[in-house]
């Protein structure tokens, strides 16, 4: 199996601040960040969505992909990793940076996770990773996201969002999920807040 092999990260040569800035001034609604994750916040999304012992997972939005990356680090080399990025310029640098295959790269909205599944006859997933801004989205629109989260994840699964906003998500997961948790990460810019939703409720 090929695992994650990307030679522009190995150098440290990452996409730069200044490129990713670009397509937030571009595209605000849909980036909603001015930088990417750092490398700190990843670990812990994927400490909180207890990657080592997942088979299956979802990434909605990987943007530059250094939570990707940190995912393919941990998950089991019979995993499989499937991501959703709707910016064309990060989902070209995700084609040419990352090339494992365990990762099945979506270039379309992760609400379309749920005919994916289907067409593929893909259990549930076990943990479900989220940065899409969802206090950028309409309600409707993030209504429909998390209903994909619902629809995608296993009875026992995680799903862990990133969120800038502290209040916006929080309300809405509660509504989804029995048990929604908070931490917050500060050694980010800005800190980040970390939601973890399990029990999904099934309405
Ligand atoms: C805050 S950025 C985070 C990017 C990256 N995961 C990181 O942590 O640096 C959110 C990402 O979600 C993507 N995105 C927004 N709406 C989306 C949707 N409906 N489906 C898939 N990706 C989406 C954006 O293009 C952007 O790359």
């Amino acid at each position: 199996m090929s695992q994650a092999s990307n030679p522009d990260k190995k150098s440290g040569n990452r996409l730069s601040n200044r490129d990713f800035l670009r397509s937030f001034v571009q595209d605000y609604k849909t980036v909603g960040a001015v930088r990417e994750t750092s490398r700190g916040v990843a670990k812990r999304i994927c400490e909180l969505a207890n990657i080592p012992a997942a088979t299956r997972v979802a990434e909605l939005g990987c943007g530059t992909g250094p939570i990707t990356e940190v995912i393919l680090e941990q998950l089991s080399p019979d995993g499989l990793l499937w991501g959703y990025e709707v910016h064309e310029p990060f989902a070209d640098y995700l084609r040419k940076t990352i090339s494992d295959s365990r990762f099945q790269l979506y270039e379309e909205s992760a609400a379309n996770i749920v005919q994916h599944r289907r067409e593929h006859q893909l259990p549930p997933f076990d943990a479900i990773i989220s940065t899409i801004p969802f206090s950028y989205l309409s309600h409707t629109q993030s209504t429909e996201l998390l209903n994909a989260v619902i629809d995608s994840l296993a009875d026992d699964g995680r799903f862990v969002a990133l969120q800038y906003h502290p209040t916006y998500l929080p309300p809405l997961l509660k509504k989804h999920f029995d048990h929604v948790t908070r931490d917050i990460y500060l050694w980010n810019v800005p800190p980040a807040n970390l939601f973890t939703a399990t029990v999904p409720r099934r309405l």
